[in-house]
């Protein structure tokens, strides 16, 4: 039981997802590594995965998306997610439901974190001069958050690590 492996990866393109990761390795004290998607080939070799992305354009980007589907059969996986959007946002669910869809039917989902996380400038920016009301709105919205993920959602993602190894050990 104690030799079993533990993997914390992750996507990132402005580092909040990689701060959840971080937290959640932290909190992890068996035999652990913590490494980018882009560095793995699979994900063999580990009997608990939290595997961590970013919400870009209302799901996992295609290169998340290609990961799980081709790597995520018969493994523990435990998700952990970003998003600009606020966690009470009514847009979010169907973002998740389409993130948890990406693995495959044989995969233990063992739990799901998401928060909020800041949203780049060049997004927010990209987003202003957009002709659908909804995008210019998100844009808005988005100018108003700093310092997300801060120290509470840290610490709640460190609260879901412990509830998803209490799971395995
Ligand atoms: C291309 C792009 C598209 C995005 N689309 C969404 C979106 O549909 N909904 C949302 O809530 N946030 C969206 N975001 C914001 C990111 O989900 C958020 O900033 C996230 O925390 C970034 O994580 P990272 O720093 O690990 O890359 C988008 C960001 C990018 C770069």
């Amino acid at each position: 039981m104690f030799n079993l492996k533990i993997l914390v990866t992750y996507f990132t393109k402005t580092n909040n997802t990689k701060k959840i990761a971080e937290a959640i390795y932290e909190e992890i004290e068996l035999n652990k590594e913590i490494k980018k998607m882009e560095e793995l080939d699979n994900l063999n070799g580990y009997e608990l995965v939290f595997f961590g992305f970013p919400i870009e354009t209302y799901g996992p980007n295609q290169e998340v998306r290609d990961f799980l589907k081709k790597n995520s059969a018969n493994k523990k996986i435990a998700l952990f997610i970003t998003h600009g959007s606020p966690e009470f946002s009514d847009f979010l669910a169907p973002w998740l439901e389409e993130s948890k869809r990406c693995l495959d039917s044989s995969t233990e989902l063992l739990g799901l974190f998401n928060c909020q996380g800041d949203v780049a400038q060049f997004v927010i920016d990209h987003l202003s001069k957009s002709d659908n009301p909804t995008l210019r709105y998100f844009a808005q919205e988005s100018s108003k958050i700093r310092g997300q993920p801060d120290e509470t959602r840290i610490n709640s993602a460190k609260d879901f690590a412990r509830e998803i190894l209490s799971k395995i050990v």
